[in-house]
């Protein structure tokens, strides 16, 4: 019998480029790191997945390292179960973390050949849409990582090729090697961007998105659910921070609740929160999701749920992101007092608008 489709319904999502491509990725992306193959299994992936698909998600980012590939196995079973057309989908990947051997980690050439192999088996797709490099590997030349990639993509099994957390003096040297050589290079960075860890995305990536036009695809916006004000009465049972308080960067976050720079955060969640709900008529998440998205350089936001009624909250956002005028924005730069200083241009007069590099 033939397969019976569900077809895709955008409903009210807002679509980027990815980059310098020509792909069209959704405002809002949905990702499985900790939730979907981890804390989240069996029939509730299919109802966060189900929920997001119907609600204008039709892009979905996993990795190898993801539950120790269990992450890939849980999103491919739940796309072919809920009969989603390959064509109405964006999926991504990620390699690094593959396994234990000397050789199951990292961008050698070995790795990334085998590694895109085995994802795509775990995941039961011919390709991805996307495949990054989880993170740099100064161990392995960068014309062997750019070549490999190409090799990928040559052989069809994935489209586009994408970094994460690469600093910008890596991508341009990418960028380089791909210019030299005549090859494809990265289009996008997957990269943590929320309001209370900004640098990276806002000022050092700043030449790299002029000169090579790369998108991001955001992670971590609601910074783990802190941003969700969550956290501000205490540690909730079922949350993230109680379910994985042995990872060491969570630990260090539970731990900092009891000094001044965790004191500090919380007191900005609830500043933001009073701003959100008083002016604005959402709540916090919904604020910094919005203000992430409103990024010209943020091309998807990939939200985390381990629950179908945090993405439809989550969704919301959309509606929010219009409302940051910038006023709206002035009032939060105050309440986050954070803003990366601009590229020095040593007294250079400022240029107009329309003076672009
Ligand atoms: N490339 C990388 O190195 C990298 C790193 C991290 C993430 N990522 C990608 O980005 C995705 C998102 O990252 P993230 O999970 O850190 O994003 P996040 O949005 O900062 O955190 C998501 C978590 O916040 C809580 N949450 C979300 N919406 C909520 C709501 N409306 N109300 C209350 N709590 C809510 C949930 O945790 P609980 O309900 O469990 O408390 C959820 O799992 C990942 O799945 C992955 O695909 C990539």
């Amino acid at each position: 019998m033939a397969q019976e489709y569900k077809v895709y319904d955008p409903k009210n999502m807002l679509f980027r480029r990815l980059g310098p491509s020509g792909l069209r990725v959704p405002v809002f992306s949905l990702g499985g790191w900790l939730t979907l193959g981890g804390t989240v299994l069996g029939d509730p992936v299919k109802e966060i997945i189900k929920v997001a698909f119907e609600n204008g998600i039709n892009m979905f980012d996993t990795a190898e390292g993801y539950a120790a590939g269990k992450s890939e196995e849980e999103m491919g079973r739940v796309i072919k179960e809920l009969g989603l057309r390959r064509t109405d989908l964006i999926i991504s990947t990620k390699l690094f973390w593959g396994g234990d051997g000397p050789n199951d980690t990292g961008l050698s050439r070995k790795h990334i050949i085998e590694g895109t192999k085995l994802s795509l088996k775990r995941l039961g797709l011919d390709y991805v849409d996307v495949i990054f490099a989880h993170r740099p590997d100064p161990t392995v030349p960068m014309e062997e990582v750019v070549r490999a990639f190409n090799h990928v993509i040559n052989q069809g099994w994935s489209f586009y090729w994408g970094t994460s957390e690469w600093s910008a003096q890596q991508l341009e040297e990418a960028h380089h090697v791909a210019h030299v050589y005549g090859l494809i290079a990265p289009i996008a960075e997957q990269c943590q961007h929320h309001m209370l860890h900004r640098e990276r995305a806002e000022q050092e990536y700043d030449p790299i998105y002029r000169n090579y036009g790369m998108g991001t695809t955001v992670f971590s916006a609601l910074a783990g659910g802190l941003l969700t004000g969550k956290y501000n009465k205490g540690i909730p049972d079922d949350s993230r921070l109680a379910k994985h308080a042995d990872l060491p960067f969570l630990k260090q976050l539970i731990d900092s609740f009891g000094e001044e720079e965790g004191r500090k955060k919380l007191k900005i969640v609830q500043d933001l929160n009073n701003l959100a709900q008083n002016e604005l008529g959402c709540s916090v998440a919904h604020l910094a999701l919005a203000w992430v998205a409103k990024n010209p350089n943020t091309s998807t936001v990939i939200l985390g749920a381990s629950k179908p009624e945090q993405v439809l909250d989550n969704l919301k956002a959309i509606e929010v992101i219009p409302k940051l005028t910038p006023a709206v924005l002035e009032k939060i730069e105050n309440i986050l007092g954070n803003k990366p200083d601009p590229v020095p241009t040593f007294g250079r007069p400022a240029l107009d608008k329309f003076g672009r590099l």
